[in-house]
Formats: structure tokens, sequence, C-alpha cells
């Protein structure tokens, strides 16, 4: 089959192919079907995407790791430039960039080229900004006809998970669908069944769909606000009394698709002028130091992980011995919770919006079906499950529903 289904995540991207009348996800990395939607460009040297690019970086590599890509989909960045290697490209070409590796390591896999596509995309990909959210799909359009696809539709993430929870249910269901991803938190409520599966137009199963742009990438941010950065000056004391230091800085440090803009000389040469105003310079000497090297993604990867490790033990450290020895930043879980609470109590938010677009009451739903890494995060499933304490919880495929769902969609548009 020449159709495929393409879910390019914040953080992670699948693609898939029907084989057998099953979605089946290509191996896009050596034994990985996912493929972290990470790049690193290397100064005369072959740009590398995936786990290889984070690698790469992580082992001091000179060069320019990018991720978070889609984050700047429907935002005026899109067309700007960044410094890649000698040049400096769009992060609309880097997105093309990535997907035409993407594609060709798909087809490699798969034996044949693939034509049409069915890409995810989230129910919204900037709030409350339709002409923003139309530019961003045109934008993902342009891109995927640019890299040789000739059919391009698309669906909603959440639908797509529903496709492929759907698989697995034998009688009909009422069902909210919570990805809660890098970038986005969608959300679908639906009605499944076996039966219903075979139709081609589902319009009238849909209930409703709403999302929010939360999602893993910005419980990093709030991490890393709350207790990596104020070892680099975030929150300290100016000389002048009852001034604090600047905060954009460390806002765009602690943000993913931000991080290269801090390299840029003018900041640099602000910075160090804070750092001459400010009462604690050696904070901001740790600052200059870390974009001297290019280390900020190093800060974000670090963050990721220790979110990731108390989202099963309470307790995590990150070291930055390579900066000072001794120095190293201890947090727990319920700092992870003080700093994000908010996020999680906004991620329930949306659900019960939801369920008034749906008219419905949360006894309705029957299952609640999680997807995403994000729904790892105790506390943020603990919010979810809060809005529907009566609704069973069904664990979909963390990382590769949405794909599977989107190829079950273009096996329906396209043909098997
Ligand atoms: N065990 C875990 N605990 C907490 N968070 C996790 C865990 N594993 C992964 N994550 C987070 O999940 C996010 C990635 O999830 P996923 O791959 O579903 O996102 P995505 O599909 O790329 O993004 P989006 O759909 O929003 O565009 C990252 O922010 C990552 O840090
Ligand atoms: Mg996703």
């Amino acid at each position: 089959m020449s159709a495929c289904g393409l879910d390019f995540g914040t953080s992670n991207t699948t693609l898939g192919t029907v084989v057998d009348d099953v979605p089946v996800l290509a191996e896009l990395e050596t034994g990985h079907v996912t493929v972290p939607s990470a790049i690193f460009y290397e100064p005369n040297r072959a740009t590398l995407i995936g786990r290889t690019a984070i690698e790469a970086y992580v082992d001091g590599a000179p060069g320019r790791l990018m991720r978070s890509l889609k984050s700047v989909l429907g935002t005026a960045l899109i067309d700007e430039t960044t410094r890649v290697g000698r040049e400096r490209a769009s992060f609309r070409d880097v997105i093309a960039y990535y997907l035409t590796v993407v594609k060709r390591r798909a087809e490699q896999n798969i034996g044949h080229e693939l034509k049409h596509v069915v890409h995810g995309r989230p129910v919204h990909f900037v709030d409350n900004a339709p002409d923003a959210d139309r530019k961003a799909e045109e934008t993902l359009r342009d891109i995927a006809r640019e890299i040789g696809f000739e059919d391009i539709t698309f669906q909603f993430e959440p639908i797509a998970a529903a496709l492929d929870y759907e698989r697995q249910i034998s009688g009909e269901k009422i069902a909210l669908i919570a990805d809660i991803g890098g970038g986005t938190s969608d959300f679908s409520i639906v009605r499944l069944s076996p039966e219903r599966h075979r139709k081609a137009d589902r319009t009238s199963d849909i209930l409703a769909n709403d999302g929010v742009r939360i999602g893993g990438t910005d419980f990093d941010r709030q991490l890393s606000l709350g207790v990596v950065m104020p070892l680099f000056g975030h929150g300290s004391q100016m000389k002048r009394a009852g001034l604090n230091a600047p905060t954009g800085y460390f806002h765009d440090l602690a943000t993913w698709s931000r991080i290269n803009s801090m390299y840029e000389q003018k900041i640099i040469s602000q910075i160090r002028q804070v750092r001459y105003e400010a009462a604690e310079p050696e904070l901001f000497d740790r600052l200059l130091r870390v974009l001297d090297e290019q280390r900020g993604h190093t800060l974000a990867i670090e963050v990721e992980g220790a979110k990731i490790a108390l989202s099963d033990q309470q307790k995590a450290a990150i070291s930055f011995d390579w900066i000072k020895p001794g120095l190293n930043a201890a947090m727990s879980r319920a700092d992870l919770v003080r700093h994000t609470k908010q996020l999680a109590e906004r991620i329930a938010a949306r659900i019960k919006i939801c369920l008034e677009q749906a008219r419905l009451a949360a006894g309705d739903i029957e299952a609640v079906f999680l997807t995403g890494g994000s729904v790892q995060l105790a506390h943020v499933r603990n919010a979810i499950m809060k809005t529907m304490p009566a609704a069973q919880i069904v664990e979909g495929d963390t990382f590769g529903a949405v794909g599977k769902g989107l190829t079950i969609e273009a096996a329906q548009r396209y043909g098997r």
C-alpha cells in the first residue's frame, strides 16, 4: 500500500502502513518504531536525526541540536531562520528535512514509495487563534507535498487514537480519549464499536474534540524554572535594592524550541551586562558558561530525565559537576507537583469543556483511553481521573496509538 499514517509529534514521530489488515509502524531507527523529533547539524558532516542526533550532541560534538520543532508551527518563528552549522535555515526547512528522512527510512523499510498520507494534527496547534491554526496545517501540508506526498489529508490525533482503541473493544462504548503528549493535550469523546469501526463516515460518532497547548515540554519548563534555573541566577537579586534579575532569559533557556536563540551574540552581551549588575555574579558566570559551551539542551535533557524519573521514584537529582564540583539540583516528586500542578489542572479543566461540548455528564463516559508520554505523570493522570471517577481506565500504547490510528484511517481513505 502506498498510503501511510504519519504522527509528527513534538517529541516523537511514527509512521505506519497496513500490513495484512493490521496497522504496523515502520522501524524508523534501528530497533525502534518511534524516532525522537530531533535534528543535529554538525558542520561539514551529515545531518543526524532522532536518538543518534541527541547522542551526538550529548557526547559533545560541535553543532546545533533542535527539538520540539512542532511547537514552532503556527507561530511567527516558522519562517525565521536559525543557525545550522555554518549557514542559517528556516524552521520550516528544518522540519521538511526531518520529515524527508523519516519518509525515506520508512520507504526503505517497507520496500516501496509512499504517496498518500494521513497526517496527524492536534485539535489546536495554537490556542484561541484560528488563523494561526490554519497556517500551521497549511505549512505541514506544503511540506508534505514538497517531500513527495501526492495526496495529503489530516486527522485529529485523539480521533486517531480512538480508532486504535476501537480495535480492542467488543461492544459499544462512549469513551474519552486523552492524548497528553510533548506539546499538546488533546481530547475526543467518541462512540465506538466493532460495527462502527467499518463505517467510512464517523462524523456522527464524534461527540466532542478539544485540546490545549500544554504538554510534557511545559512540565519540563516549569520544573526547570523551579529547581534548576535558580542555580544560574533565576530569581536572584540585582545590586540595586529591590530589583530582581530579568526572567526572560531563563524562560527561553527552559523552553526546548527557544534554547538556540540564547546563543546569539547579542543575548550573551546582554547577560554579561546583567552579570555586572547582579548581587551574585557567580550565578551568571555559570549561565554564561552554559551558553558559551552551547549546553542549553544538556540542561533541558537532564530536566526531562529527572521529570521522567520522578514518575516512578520519589526523588531525583541533576549533577552539575562539569560547571562546579558539587553543584547539583535535588528535587522530589512533591517539587514536581508543586511547580506543575496548575498545568495538570488546566488539562483537566479542558475535559470539562469537552463534556459540555458533547452535552454529556461525567457519568456517561464508560472508558478513558490514555495515551501520550505525559499520561505517565501521576498527578496528570489523577487530575484526569478525578473528572470522571467512575470510568474504566484503559492504557493505550503510549507512543504508538496515534500513529497506528492514523494508519487505519489511511487505509480507509486511500484503500489497502
Ligand atoms: N515516564 C514518563 N513520565 C513522564 N513523562 C514522560 C515519560 N515518558 C515520556 N514522557 C514525556 O512525554 C512527552 C512525549 O510524549 P509523546 O511522544 O506522546 O509526545 P508527542 O506525540 O511527540 O507530542 P505531541 O503529540 O504533543 O505533539 C515528553 O514530554 C516526555 O518527556
Ligand atoms: Mg502525540
